[in-house]
């Protein structure tokens, strides 16, 4: 039986590491990905792939397609398509980072390493900004329901698809704001995590409150901090049975829908945006077989 990655239900780990690659001209990435099907367990390595590696392959995966790019009033939210993407999930960075080697090796010479994020948890699941992120996550059979594809048949059944999307925060500007205006960028009180009866239109919550959708657009989010030394934000990560539930919010937070733009564009910027799918796993392995 196919089943979602675990890494994809499991809470979010203690440290992370992201890794996007691109493929090489005329490359054929068959090779390279049974061996990393070889590695990745789906929990440990979570894995998506790329539309431009599914179309290289003669595969189709309905529902996949392209990251949209907005630009709203002083924003822009780029799309930044990438052919794989592997989050690593662990507690010890020194296991992670040579983890990454191996698949980097693995992947090689097909796919080149595009980038490395280092990612973290934070307190219990805030981000940076000190926010609990993940309050309003489906849960338990709620959370399968928002990420797995069903119905589709083998080798289809238990995938998902994600966006990613890097987010760099300007934590400077950010604590220049009084805590009312940043409790209000969030629609959370920060102390409690108390949701604010009147938020302003513009609060973050406000935007993307998944019930107020037609039809209903539930994600299930699974985002960690990150920094490179000097840089950080968020890594926002969203798995869902389909891209329409987070494509629907992210139009409402640039303000293509009303032209009120989420409060969070004050302080922080998406500088990636990428969808990958996530083939089910079978046998404590991912299943490449619907594709590869
Ligand atoms: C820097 C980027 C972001 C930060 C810091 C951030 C932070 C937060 C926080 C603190 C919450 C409230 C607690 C919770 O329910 O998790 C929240 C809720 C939420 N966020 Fe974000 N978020 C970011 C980007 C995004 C993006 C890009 C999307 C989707 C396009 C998104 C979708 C959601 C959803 C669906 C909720 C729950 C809304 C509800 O149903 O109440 N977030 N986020």
């Amino acid at each position: 039986m196919n089943a979602l990655q675990p890494g994809v239900l499991a809470p979010v780990p203690r440290a992370a590491r992201y890794l996007s690659f691109s493929l090489r001209p005329r490359a054929n990435p068959r090779r390279s990905l049974a061996a990393l099907a070889g590695l990745a367990d789906g929990e440990s390595c979570v894995v998506g792939i790329g539309e431009s590696v599914l179309r290289v392959l003669g595969s189709t995966v309905e529902g996949m397609r392209p990251f949209p790019s907005y630009a709203g009033a002083g924003f822009e939210v780029p799309s930044t398509p990438a052919a794989l993407w592997c989050w690593l999930r662990g507690s010890d960075r020194g296991a992670l980072f040579h983890k990454g080697r191996e698949i980097e090796h693995a992947l090689a010479p097909a796919f080149t390493l595009r980038q490395a994020v280092d990612a973290f948890r934070h307190g219990n699941g805030r981000d940076l900004t000190g926010y609990e992120d993940g309050t309003e996550n489906p849960r338990g059979r709620k959370a399968v329901a928002a990420a797995a594809v069903k119905g589709m048949g083998a080798g289809l059944d238990g995938s998902t698809f994600v966006a990613v999307q890097q987010w760099v925060h300007d934590l400077d500007r950010f604590q220049s704001m009084s805590v009312k205006e940043q409790d209000n960028s969030i629609g959370r009180r920060r102390r409690d995590n108390m949701e604010l009866a009147r938020a302003p239109a513009s609060a973050h919550v406000k935007r993307t409150a998944q019930e107020s959708f037609d039809p209903e657009a539930f994600v299930l989010r699974r985002s960690m901090p990150w920094t490179d030394g000097t840089r950080a934000g968020l890594m926002f990560v969203a798995f869902g049975k389909s891209l329409d539930a987070f494509e629907a919010q992210l139009r409402r937070m640039v303000g293509a829908e009303d032209g009120i733009a989420d409060a969070l564009f004050r302080f922080t910027r998406p500088v990636s945006g990428s969808y990958f799918w996530c083939p089910p796993v079978r046998r404590g392995r991912i299943d490449l077989g619907r594709i590869a």
